[in-house]
């Protein structure tokens, strides 16, 4: 099927078959690797990319559902707050989970998430981190709230 997207402010217009995943296609054939495939169920939130402006997992979203759809991956952030202050807060270990936390850390802030530690953590629970940085991570987005 034919497929228009628009990430990190390219346009693509590609030919895919109908049941690739918006994760596959960005990894396998954009070379996009900063979205991660953890566990490729939906449990995870390694893959967690903005579809226009909101956060969804990557693994679970068929790309042609997406068409004409605005997409934004780790890789189009430059300079964003939450990544400097993930650095400052030391927010992760291997880093493996990272970028999805980022993404859906800037898909947090834009539904309005504020600084309190516990809608915070609420408001991330769909990202596992499993070199336990959640303190760091909540400090980090709290500081950027
Ligand atoms: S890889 Fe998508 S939620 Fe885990
Ligand atoms: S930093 Fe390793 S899984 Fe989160």
């Amino acid at each position: 099927m034919d497929l228009s997207l628009r990430i990190n402010g390219s346009e693509h217009v590609l030919d895919v078959d109908p049941r690739v995943t918006l994760l596959d296609l960005l990894r396998e054939r954009l070379g996009l690797t900063g979205s991660k495939k953890g566990c490729d169920q939906g449990q995870c939130g390694a893959c967690t990319v903005l579809a226009d402006g909101r956060r969804i997992v990557a693994c679970l979203a068929l790309a042609v559902s997406y068409d004409g759809a605005e997409v934004v991956t780790i890789e189009g952030l430059e300079d964003h707050p939450l990544q400097r202050a993930f650095i400052e807060h030391d927010a992760f270990q291997c880093g493996y989970c990272t970028p999805g936390q980022i993404m859906s850390a800037v898909g947090y802030l834009a539904e309005g998430g504020g600084g309190d530690p516990g809608a915070i953590r609420e408001g991330m629970s769909g990202n596992l981190c499993r070199c336990g940085a959640y303190v760091n991570i909540v400090a980090a987005i709290g500081e950027v709230a």
